[in-house]
């Protein structure tokens, strides 16, 4: 049994106690995700001589197993990787369009939009892209073998791990949801009865599908026998996905968006994803404002915060979506000169109004997952990968364990179709064979003098860029440490509808009083924004983790 076998065996028998705290001060190298038993198979990797993508890549396909609602091999995502000594780079693993699909494909016979279509059925999987993306980013820059990474998240699989009281919460709550999917039902229930905290959840069909990709590598997933269970899947549902489909998908390695920021260099995702260009327009426009002097959370800086974040929204509809289909102007909405005329629109006295005439917004998703890691020679990565809802499309494949995303519902529906109920009609993130859909993930790396300095990122949708942009403004101009930039209540606007959607203690009521004088409307949202996982690095060199708690289960890992 090598070393990791050996650990993955004491965590298997239960010798590391779930509800372990972890620390979040580490010396050396750290693994943060929203399930501390993945972060601890990624910093197992790390201890034996991983790099920070290996590691990455471990933890990864451990929440894949240990974090079902948005860990995954049947979704996609993005990961940032900061290199000390190279230029930092991308990689797009963002699902795709199957060959198939049409223009018209989430309307009804009638001609009328259709959400199930869009959000709900087979027609709303995407090709998936993770299995590739991180092989691609372990065949680019991992050093440990292949196997090894994948290994531990076959053990899980196949043995089992104890569900934590958030996962036995989550899967009660979905259980007439899998009623619907045999398959779903019969891997996360016993027997249609709930799991309880403490009981083993064994995935074995999945454990036969990592096991593939351990000794095939790529092919195991979009070749031989899990293609072929993918495709009888969509045959028997209605999908469109074939196997020329998952046999052509391939990852991209990509540029990343960069940006400064009060001396600091933001390194963030480029599209398909609309997250690092609406950060960077963001914190262009900031840049210009010294918020440190208005005060945490101040009427004042929120009010500019709430301007920022209007006005690149508006932008992310109106131009935003996949580069490989449709020009958009990046430079420009990244520019300093842009974001100095945009600054130039915003009164600090008066809410501006966001124009009901030209877009609307679309609709809000609720599941993903970031992690990020630090190794020892300070390479870094921050990945965000998702299924979009919680639990995808909830279809699992019978026989591969594993269930199939629904990111097709992150295209627009139909051209031109703007609705107050939140649809949005522009045409840069229409659909088409091969495109990939518009993404608000923005898994991002800052740094000072050429180090990384915080690692960050989160699920939530839409409001995932904001809640990037929050941590950041905390972390730089209010100078917090990690834990209480990512604790701090949020909002949200996202230029519609014209609402602040904050977090229930997040303006106290003369703060409120004051932003709604402006002429800003505030809604308090009913749960949470968004999950952040963070890792800050010291000026001393330490290394400090920062776990969301909105959520349960999550943790840091490290040595
Ligand atoms: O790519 C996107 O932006 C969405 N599909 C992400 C969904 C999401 O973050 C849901 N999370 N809580």
């Amino acid at each position: 049994m090598t070393i990791t076998g050996v650990w993955v065996g004491l965590l298997l028998c239960g010798g590391v106690p779930d509800a372990a705290v972890a620390p979040t001060r580490f010396s050396t190298a750290a693994v943060v995700s929203q399930s501390r038993i993945a972060s601890r198979v990624g910093a197992e990797i790390l201890e034996h001589g991983g790099n920070a993508v290996d590691a990455a890549v471990a933890t990864a396909f451990a929440l894949a197993v240990t974090h079902p609602s948005a860990g995954n091999i049947g979704g996609g995502g993005f990961a940032v990787v900061f290199q000390p000594d190279r230029p930092a780079t991308t990689f797009d693993f963002r699902e795709k369009a199957p060959s198939a699909s049409r223009s018209d494909m989430f309307l009804g016979k009638d001609g009328a939009y259709d959400p199930n279509r869009h959000h709900w059925s087979h027609l709303s999987v995407g090709v998936p892209g993770t299995v590739a993306g991180l092989h691609a980013l372990h065949r680019r820059l991992g050093h440990v073998p292949w196997r090894r990474l994948v290994d531990p998240a076959v053990r899980l699989a196949r043995k089992g791990f104890p569900v934590s009281a958030g996962l036995a919460t989550s899967l009660e709550a979905m259980i007439p949801v899998f009623r619907r999917h045999p398959a779903t039902l019969a891997q996360f229930t016993r027997d249609g009865q709930p799991l309880r905290q403490g009981d083993r959840l064994a995935q074995p069909a999945l454990a036969d599908t990592l096991a593939l990709i351990r000794d095939l590598g790529r092919d195991g997933f979009y070749l031989g026998r899990t293609a072929k269970l993918i495709v009888e899947e969509m045959q028997r549902g209605g999908g469109v996905i074939t196997l020329d489909d998952l046999r052509a998908y391939e990852p991209v390695e990509r540029e990343p968006v960069r940006g400064t920021y009060r001396g600091y260099d933001i390194i963030s995702i480029p599209p398909p994803s609309s997250g690092g260009v609406a950060l960077v327009e963001m914190l262009n426009i900031l840049d210009g404002v010294d918020l440190a002097s208005l005060g945490l959370r101040s009427a004042a800086e929120t009010h500019w915060l709430i301007e920022a974040m209007r006005r690149a929204y508006a932008d992310r509809a109106r131009y935003l979506g996949d580069t490989d289909f449709v020009a958009v102007p990046v430079d420009r909405l990244m520019s300093a000169a842009y974001a100095a005329e945009l600054r130039r629109t915003i009164r600090p006295d008066r809410a501006s109004t966001s124009d009901r005439r030209r877009f609307d917004w679309p609709h809000e998703s609720d599941e993903t997952t970031h992690l990020c890691v630090v190794d020892r020679h300070r390479m870094a990565v921050s990945l965000t990968t998702t299924l979009e809802q919680s639990y995808g499309s909830r279809i699992i494949v019978p026989g591969a364990g594993f269930l199939l995303n629904n990111e097709m519902g992150d295209f627009n529906p139909k051209a031109g179709m703007t609705t107050d109920g939140g649809l949005i009609g522009t045409s840069p993130n229409l659909v088409a064979p091969g495109k990939r859909m518009l993404s608000s993930m923005t898994p991002t790396i800052v740094t000072r003098d050429g180090r990384p300095v915080l690692i960050i990122g989160s699920p939530g949708g839409r409001t995932i860029i904001n809640t990037v942009l929050e941590v950041i403004v905390n972390f730089v101009d209010h100078g917090m440490p990690i834990q209480g930039a990512i604790d701090l209540p949020r909002f949200h606007h996202q230029w519609l509808p014209d609402t602040v959607v904050a977090e229930r203690s997040c303006f106290s009521p003369d703060t409120r009083s004051l932003l709604e004088a402006l002429g800003h409307k505030i809604r308090i949202r009913r749960g949470t924004q968004g999950s952040a996982m963070g890792i800050a690095i010291l000026p001393g060199g330490d290394i400090e983790a920062g776990v969301d708690r909105r959520l349960p289960d999550g943790g840091a890992a490290g040595y």
